[in-house]
């Protein structure tokens, strides 16, 4: 199978959907790669390092087209200097796979669908846990987040961090970020890493732990309503929210010096948070990177893809902060690509499965047949539905009918818990009660401390089993010195393997979890 990846279009874009390492990957999942001559150029990678790592150059934009079964691009497929379509070099049977925006762009989806050929869109990727490593709308917002304090930076006419020098003291900049998504936290980590004090705001108290862990303060506002929505994305606030929201900024205003803005709610218009008032409370050099600028702006004078300069204050409206990092962001571009590819079945395999939730959220057309949009995905543990969103499925139940039967049916079963240990009471020898009674309290501590710890706890949690198979190690070690072929000796034998097995696991994966988190 051939994969083309032409050289994007869009002026000034600089990404490219394949890096040479991602290139060769796609070659050892069976792949021919065939990419257009140039396309890697504005993310500093030249053509011979892609022939190095296995790809084939295509002189023209028809050439790779026309040989390609699946492509792979950046930006929505648009039209060429010369004014043919790139929509239109698609053919049935092909495939191309690139950001698509379904929602913002029907005149191309129509345009799309007289090919009769398989689109799928980057920006559709659900976000559930196992689809993190096709994110490409997190790989973007993370480069999108970090590049809006570098940015910052260059129009601030001071150090991020604080020095005491002979000649005196420097105070660290304070930078409040609002919007504490995968873009916010990005900026979070970076802002803080140069020096910075950051502060940040943001309507879903889940991610509070979050920000204090990379080291900002969390501000809140009076008011008390949560903002998070479906999916654990935002939802709109009410206006006195905002409202409580934009007083809260303009108090900041006086004391901060930077303010990255990244508030979004997915399909609609950015918030409007920081307005004339606050940008005119800010210090003269002071710098707002309004991130949510493409989808009309957190920031009232923003202009999309401008800097713009009010009473000493700098404004700045990029859109194309991902672009302005072009190596790394075709990078991580490309290996969402590969991962995506992985999951559908390499070269060999290939095929597209509509069961797969990630592909299914992904497609847009399927042989020029509309697929979009995609069918709800569940919402992820965290985040809890509206009253008015939890359609009922089934009846109706009383909740008080059903306290009441539940209440019942636990009686029931104590009663009968109850009956089978006097039972067993009234029988068994006083040696074997000894062990069954540590047993018995075992099993209820053990069912207390597990039961009812949500998803976000399981971590802790695992320390808390690893302290309990740490007891059992000790525990079956004690009992393994009678005979071989004595069951005592078999059961301390399983107790020993099972408790090892559950420690060194539990290690490993603690292990791997906080090597997400180190650079
Ligand atoms: P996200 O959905 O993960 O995060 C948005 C955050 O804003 C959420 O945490 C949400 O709770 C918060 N939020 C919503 N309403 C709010 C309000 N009224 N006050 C405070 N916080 C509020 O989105 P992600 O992926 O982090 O992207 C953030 C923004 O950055 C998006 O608008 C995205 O398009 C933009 N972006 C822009 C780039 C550029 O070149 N300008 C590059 C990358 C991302």
């Amino acid at each position: 199978m051939k994969i083309g990846i032409p050289k994007e279009n869009y002026p000034g874009e600089r990404r490219v959907a394949g890096t040479p390492a991602t290139v060769e990957r796609l070659g050892k999942m069976g792949f021919a790669v065939l990419i257009e001559t140039g396309a890697g150029e504005g993310a500093a990678f030249p053509n011979e390092l892609y022939v190095e790592a296995g790809a084939t150059l295509a002189a023209t934009p028809e050439a790779l087209w026309s040989e390609a079964d699946i492509v792979l691009k950046v930006r929505p497929p648009m039209a060429l200097p010369d004014g043919r379509h790139e929509a239109d070099f698609l053919d049935e049977q092909m495939t191309l796979i690139s950001f698509i925006w379904p929602a913002q762009s029907q005149e191309l989806l129509d345009r799309l669908a007289t090919r009769k050929a398989n689109v799928f869109a980057m920006d559709m990727i659900p976000r559930i846990s196992r689809a993190q490593k096709m994110d490409a709308l997190s790989s973007m917002a993370n480069i999108g987040g970090y590049r809006a304090v570098l940015e910052a930076a260059s129009f601030f006419g001071r150090f991020f961090t604080g020095q005491m020098t002979a000649a005196g003291r420097v105070e660290p900049a304070k930078v409040l970020i609002i919007g504490a998504g995968v873009a916010g936290l990005s900026a979070i980590g970076t802002a803080r890493n140069m020096g910075a004090i950051v502060r940040a705001f943001d309507t879903r108290p889940s991610v509070k732990e979050q920000v204090e862990s990379m080291g900002a303060e969390y501000l809140t506002v009076e008011l008390e309503e949560d903002g998070t929505g479906q999916g654990g994305y935002a939802r709109t606030m009410s206006k006195e929210f905002i409202e409580a929201e934009i007083a809260l900024f303009k108090e900041q205003a006086a004391e901060v010096d930077i303010i990255i803005t990244t508030a979004l709610i997915p399909g609609k218009p950015a918030p409007l948070l920081i307005t004339r008032e606050v940008v005119e409370a800010l210090k003269p050099g002071s710098v707002i990177v309004d991130l949510a600028a493409e989808t009309g702006g957190n920031c009232e004078l923003t202009k999309p893809a401008e800097v713009v300069k009010h009473k000493g204050v700098t404004i700045v409206g990029y859109v194309d902060m991902p672009s302005r990092l072009a190596p790394t962001a075709s990078q991580l571009y490309g290996s969402n690509l590969c991962h995506l590819l992985d999951d559908m079945g390499g070269a060999a395999e290939w095929r597209i499965d509509e069961e797969d939730a990630v592909v299914r959220g992904a497609l847009v057309l399927r042989d020029g047949e509309m697929k979009w949009p995609p069918p709800k995905i569940e919402p992820s543990p965290q985040a809890t539905p509206s009253p008015e969103q939890v359609k009922p499925m089934m009846p109706v139940v009383d909740p008080v009918q059903k306290a009441k039967k539940r209440g019942a049916v636990t009686a029931v079963s104590m009663l009968f818990i109850a009956l089978l240990l006097l039972a067993v009471g009234a029988r068994a020898p006083e040696d074997f009660l000894n062990h069954f009674t540590v047993f018995v309290l075992a099993v209820f501590v053990g069912w207390q401390v597990i039961w009812d710890v949500t998803p976000a706890l399981h971590t802790p949690l695992m320390s808390v089993t690893n302290a309990i198979s740490g007891i059992i190690l000790v525990g079956g070690m004690l009992q393994l010195t009678g005979p071989l072929n004595s069951p005592v000796t078999l059961l301390a034998g399983i107790a020993v393997l099972v408790a090892t097995i559950n420690i060194a696991g539990g290690f490993l994966v603690t292990q791997r979890m906080l090597a997400m988190f180190r650079k």
